[in-house]
């Protein structure tokens, strides 16, 4: 194992963001920021990993509980990056080598940077070494103060003169310490600037001064340090992301008819010669298999769809299953557990919940189907309703192969279908229909001759 610790700072307020929800919560691409710092640090391979949180401790916790190998620390009350950094040494007591100190709002680092970043760390022997990056807009970062060569120390914007100001490398916030020594300088940080907080970037000074070496790594894309401070730096910090994604999925043979519009997320899968036209949102746990189309204004959630599907405008599909060859919308709703079997058809203004859709079966129109298994050729006819819910349960509804289901049909569940049945139109079905069979319920027509006469009469 390797002698390198992660430690990622997580606690601040974010005050910036003017949210009630920790900052390193809010999602970038489909994911809470600090996931991506997360899986980054993995990458070193780490021997501990801890994360220092404070506001809204529980709910980071909770958000990260899926995640091995973590420990929490929590920073009460939050006076500053170095204070922040004080609270895991009893977490890292013992610990020997590098401790790589992280920023749970910078997700755009890459894996790649962190180990340039030990690898030079170690080879220099220095006591610190500090990520930088030259950028046109410095604007809210803590500054490079450098004596030729060498970084003397860090200055935050608050504190900086007017010269420093115009220095244009920027510190990362991410940073490689030797362990040994690390805190007993930490502790030496001293509260005196215009924040009274307890500056991290004050240790390259107080190394520098005690003769110790600091180095640093200057990123050649400065876009990969970008910190998330504000609403509009989280939507800048998206649009990266995205873009990034949107030039893989082309790269690998899907054609996005606009990628500016084309909202998918770090974690969706899909095929070549899938097509994703304007305004779709692909989200979550996705994988769409290849020569797809997606028309626009459709959002598909946490759902898996097979080769050779057509899903037309405006369609809402969440927890759902797609096999080969469906066609689905425009305007449909497919949710909670909908898997549609190979070349069925679900046309618009068709809502599919917990239910089963057989292979090539058609709900064309106007239908809703509830917890239902529908077998392999079916016709569902216009405004065909499961009424699965009798107001204390949801109640099964099965329709075997073959069965014809007409217009306007209310199937009252718990109730069964056979076979090859039929259903005339505007019938109410209570009772279990056997196969081969013809239900029909709607009363018998009856026609009055004359009536609009008679009771324009009356009227008169
Ligand atoms: C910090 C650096 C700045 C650098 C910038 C890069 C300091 C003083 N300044 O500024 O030089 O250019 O990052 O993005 O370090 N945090 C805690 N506890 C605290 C305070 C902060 O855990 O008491 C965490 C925050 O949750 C955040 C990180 O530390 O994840 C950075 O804090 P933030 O307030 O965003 O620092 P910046 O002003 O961006
Ligand atoms: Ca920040």
């Amino acid at each position: 194992m390797s002698d390198t610790h992660v430690a990622v700072l997580a606690a601040g307020k974010g005050t910036r963001m003017n949210s009630s929800r920790a900052k390193v919560l809010h999602h970038v691409a489909g994911r809470p920021m600090i996931e991506y710092v997360l899986a980054a640090a993995a990458a070193l391979d780490p021997r501990s990993t801890t994360v220092i949180v404070g506001h809204q401790a529980d709910a980071v916790k909770e958000a990260l509980a899926g995640r091995q190998g973590l420990s929490f620390v929590v920073q009460e009350p939050q006076r500053g990056t170095a204070h922040a950094l004080l609270t895991a040494e009893t977490a890292l007591d013992g610990a020997r080598g590098t401790l790589v100190l992280l920023s749970g709002d910078a997700p755009l680092l890459s894996a790649k940077t962190l180990k340039t970043l030990v690898d030079r760390h170690r080879a220099t022997g220095a006591a610190a070494t500090v990520v930088t990056a030259s950028v046109s807009e410095p604007r809210g970062y803590g500054r490079i103060v450098r004596t030729g060569e060498q970084i003397a120390r860090i200055v935050e914007e608050k504190d900086a003169s007017p010269a420093e100001r115009d220095i244009r490398e920027i510190n990362s916030g991410i940073y490689a310490f030797a362990l040994e020594g690390l805190f007993d300088a930490v502790r030496s940080i001293a509260a005196e600037n215009a924040q009274h907080e307890y500056y991290l970037p004050d240790l390259v000074h107080i190394f520098r001064r005690q003769g110790c070496g600091v180095e640093t790594v200057v990123v050649s894309n400065p876009e990969e340090i970008r910190g998330i401070n504000s609403r509009s730096e989280l939507a800048a910090v998206s649009r990266i992301v995205r873009h990034e994604k949107n030039a893989e999925l082309m790269a690998a043979g899907v054609t996005l008819e606009d990628p500016g519009t084309a909202y998918i997320d770090a974690a969706v899968a899909i095929g070549a010669d899938t097509v994703i036209r304007p305004g779709v949102s692909i989200e979550g746990a996705t994988t769409i298999g290849r020569d797809c189309v997606i028309h626009s204004g459709t959002r598909i959630v946490d759902s898996t769809i097979g080769d050779g599907v057509t899903v037309f405008n405006h369609c809402v599909i969440t927890n759902t299953r797609l096999a080969d060859a469906v066609k689905v919308g425009p305007f449909a709703h497919l949710r909670d557990g909908a898997d549609i079997r190979d070349h069925a058809k679900v046309g618009n203004f068709v809502e599919i919940k917990k239910t089963v859709f057989g292979a090539g079966s058609k709900a064309n129109h106007l239908a809703y189907l509830g917890d239902a298994t529908v077998g392999e050729g079916v016709n569902i006819g216009a405004g065909t309703i499961t009424c699965n819910y009798d107001g204390v349960k949801k109640n099964q509804t099965t329709i075997e192969d073959g069965a014809f289901i007409g217009s306007d049909t209310q199937l009252i569940a718990p109730v069964t279908v056979g076979k090859r049945a039929y259903i005339g139109t505007g019938a109410t079905i209570r009772k279990d229909v056997p196969a081969d069979a013809l239900a029909v319920s709607a009363g018998k027509q009856r026609n009055i001759e004359g009536w609009v006469e008679k009771k324009k009469k009356r009227r008169d």
